[in-house]
């Protein structure tokens, strides 16, 4: 059942090109430069009026909705708040008419997600959710479903089911940009072909797992990982830090790499591994001054890039070097070597990988 792998979540974690594919499959409208939700359950007209949107999930789905927001504001133009759903669920949120509630569930029974549905529909939202079981109770509650097709995910850890909530949102945020003319057919056509793209990418990036074993025996041996990243790839850094407490139960924590400066540096010191995403994108000279300045205080980088120059290159003490696709997807590649990296140290210290202590696939109480 793990065909060949020491563990579920490594096969997960190699399934991710074809899991991408049929996130992807039979959802592009190429003559007419649009993507085709079936399930969604919205009208084009219904989808023009919507005010603001609310991202409400739990854990590693709502690290996808963060990234989300980003997709959605900048295709779509629509204000988004991205809210962990057992805080959404007890503060009397302000939504309604107008208002569209999209929730992300891997299982689609996480309790705290299925009752902020119900309090958003009960307040008169609108409300679609993005799972990946099919039938499950936040797919049947919804007013429409994006159903990621990623397949069953057994390891506790979520992997594939991440990476494929990215593109499903990538489509969502494509598809509204369409329906409210803030995409052109042109570009959205050039978005989809970036997409297509992106599983033979997701391939390469699989290649530097036994680079990326090297570098998780050289840091297993540290007590507190910090990981970094700006933008869209502040999300990752907390997916890196999350994946890593899960399965290896080495404490580390994703900052906003800008945020440094304001507190996080005071733990710096060459016990503590740093993590950063330093992709080439508007910020990358930023993130490279955050890595000297973290090198500066006697810590040890680990970048992971693309294109890497000479200044990265002289700023960190390991590199991963990913292919480039566009900044919106970079997030699926820079998930990639979080995963690897959480999972090898996982392996090095010897603790159950699939099964960690403490934790349930799917958390169906409070
Ligand atoms: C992380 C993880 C959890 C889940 C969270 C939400 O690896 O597995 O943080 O992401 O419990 O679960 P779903 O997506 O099923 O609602």
């Amino acid at each position: 059942e793990k065909g060949g792998y020491r563990h579920f979540m490594l096969k997960e974690i190699y399934e991710q090109p074809r899991a991408v594919a049929d996130t992807i499959a039979g959802r592009l409208k190429d003559d007419e430069g649009d993507v085709y939700l079936e399930d969604l359950g919205l009208e084009a007209e219904e989808l023009g009026r919507i005010r603001r949107i609310f991202i409400i999930a739990c854990g590693t789905s709502w690290h996808a909705g963060l990234v989300g927001k980003f997709y959605i504001e900048k295709l779509a133009r629509v204000p988004v708040e991205v809210d962990i759903a057992s805080e959404f669920r007890y503060r009397d949120p302000i939504i309604g008419e107008g208002d569209l509630a999209v929730l992300i569930s891997q299982s689609g029974e996480t309790a705290d997600t299925l009752a902020a549905l119900r309090e958003a529909r009960a307040k008169g939202g609108k409300a679609v959710s993005i799972c990946n079981v099919v039938d499950s109770s936040i797919a049947r509650e919804s007013d429409g479903v994006i159903y990621t097709h990623a397949g069953p995910e057994i390891g506790v850890a979520s992997t594939k089911a991440f990476t494929t909530q990215l593109v499903a949102l990538y489509l969502l945020a494509l598809r509204l940009g369409r329906v409210r003319g803030t995409l052109s057919a042109e570009d959205c056509r050039r978005q989809v072909a970036e997409l297509l793209s992106l599983p033979r990418k997701i391939e390469t990036a699989l290649e530097l797992d036994s680079a990326i074993e090297e570098i998780a025996r050289t840091f297993v041996s540290a007590r507190d990982f910090l990981y970094l990243g700006r933008g869209n790839q502040y999300p990752i850094a907390l997916e890196g830090a999350l994946k890593l407490k899960e399965i290896s139960y080495i404490h580390a924590e994703g900052y906003p790499a800008g945020e440094m400066k304001h507190g996080p540096i005071a733990l710096i010191d060459e016990n503590l591994p740093v993590v950063v995403l330093a992709p080439r994108n508007e910020t990358y000279e930023k993130v490279v001054s955050n890595m000297e300045e973290v090198r500066a205080r006697g810590g040890r980088v680990i970048a992971v890039a693309t294109r890497a120059d000479e200044s990265l290159r002289r700023s960190c003490d390991a590199l991963v070097e990913l292919p480039e696709t566009t900044d919106d997807l970079m997030p699926v590649l820079t998930s990639i070597p979080m995963q690897l990296i959480a999972y090898h140290v996982a392996v090095l210290k010897g603790t159950d990988v699939d099964q960690p202590r403490n934790l349930a696939k799917s958390v169906t109480v409070e």
